[in-house]
């Protein structure tokens, strides 16, 4: 069954316009995997998002930096062959785009030729100017990323709350406006005041989608993983728990080895 509002057949960067224009929410959630794809789509997610999280999810890493395209480009082609309705966005990985527009331009071209997806995601603010200009000129849409920057976690030394001070505040205002004028789609908040997220969302007509930003913007995202319970170490306020599937996929393994321990498991029926 899909809870989905809008009836939109296929989900368009035009179609979470319309959504921001209409006041419906837009709906965002991460996946890398066919399986999980398949299951939100049908669920009637708007957006899905093959975030970089991929690092820390999929591969174990400690940030996002590790991933490579190539990676992206193999999680994003197997959420691809998923989906039907979604609009598929795919992160940008770390050091496919920073500092040279034509190095963003051919790692853009790349994802969208090899894995099929609708849009990619990239982090930062005037600095990644000239690579959003030059990823349009191909015709491929892009979608902005600002406030808490993983990718930057280098540079800011932890992940708490951005843009608290004035200043802070002010450049992130200033450079959703030139995301918006550049030509991004839409926009990322990531965990900073909700009220300066909801300014944000209503000085420019590009839809916010927020994480740890608040309930007043266009859309919310949440990693999958994080909001099914199954990396059950992290705790940040934004998060809200929708199932603890560690704790269920615990149990069922313990209940398997069991049975297989017990020589319950196949039984009868269960065997030809
Ligand atoms: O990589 C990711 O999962 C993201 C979301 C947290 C927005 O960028």
């Amino acid at each position: 069954m899909s809870v989905a509002k809008s009836d939109f057949k296929k989900v368009t960067t035009n179609s979470v316009q319309e959504m921001k224009q209409n006041g419906e929410k837009i709906s965002m959630l991460t996946a890398y995997d066919f399986t999980l794809a398949k299951i939100i789509d049908s669920a009637g997610i708007d957006v899905i998002l093959v975030g970089d999280s991929a690092s820390n999810v999929m591969a174990g890493h400690e940030t996002t930096l590790p991933i490579t395209l190539d990676q992206m480009i193999y999680h994003a082609s197997s959420v691809v062959r998923a989906v039907e309705r979604a609009l598929v966005v795919v992160d940008l990985p770390f050091g496919s785009y920073q500092g040279n527009s034509k190095t963003a331009l051919n790692s853009s071209i790349k994802i969208m030729k090899e894995s099929g997806a609708h849009a990619v995601k990239l982090e930062g603010g005037v600095e990644v100017l000239t690579s959003v200009r030059r990823i349009l000129t191909a015709g491929i849409p892009v979608m902005g990323h600002l406030g808490l920057t993983p990718q930057s976690i280098y540079k800011f030394g932890t992940y708490t709350v951005r843009a608290k001070e004035e200043e802070e505040a002010e450049k992130l205002i200033s450079d959703a406006k030139k995301l918006e004028e550049a030509g991004c789609f839409a926009l990322v908040l990531e965990k900073i005041p909700a009220k300066l997220a909801t300014k944000v969302a209503k000085a420019i007509s590009i839809p916010v989608i927020g994480i740890g930003a608040g309930g007043d913007v266009d859309g919310q995202v949440l990693v999958l993983h994080d909001m099914l319970g199954m990396t059950h170490e992290f705790h940040p306020r934004f998060l809200r728990r929708y199932l603890n599937l560690y704790e269920d996929i615990n149990g069922a393994v313990q209940n398997y080895i069991t049975d297989v321990k017990s020589s319950d498991f196949p039984n009868e029926k269960e065997q030809y």
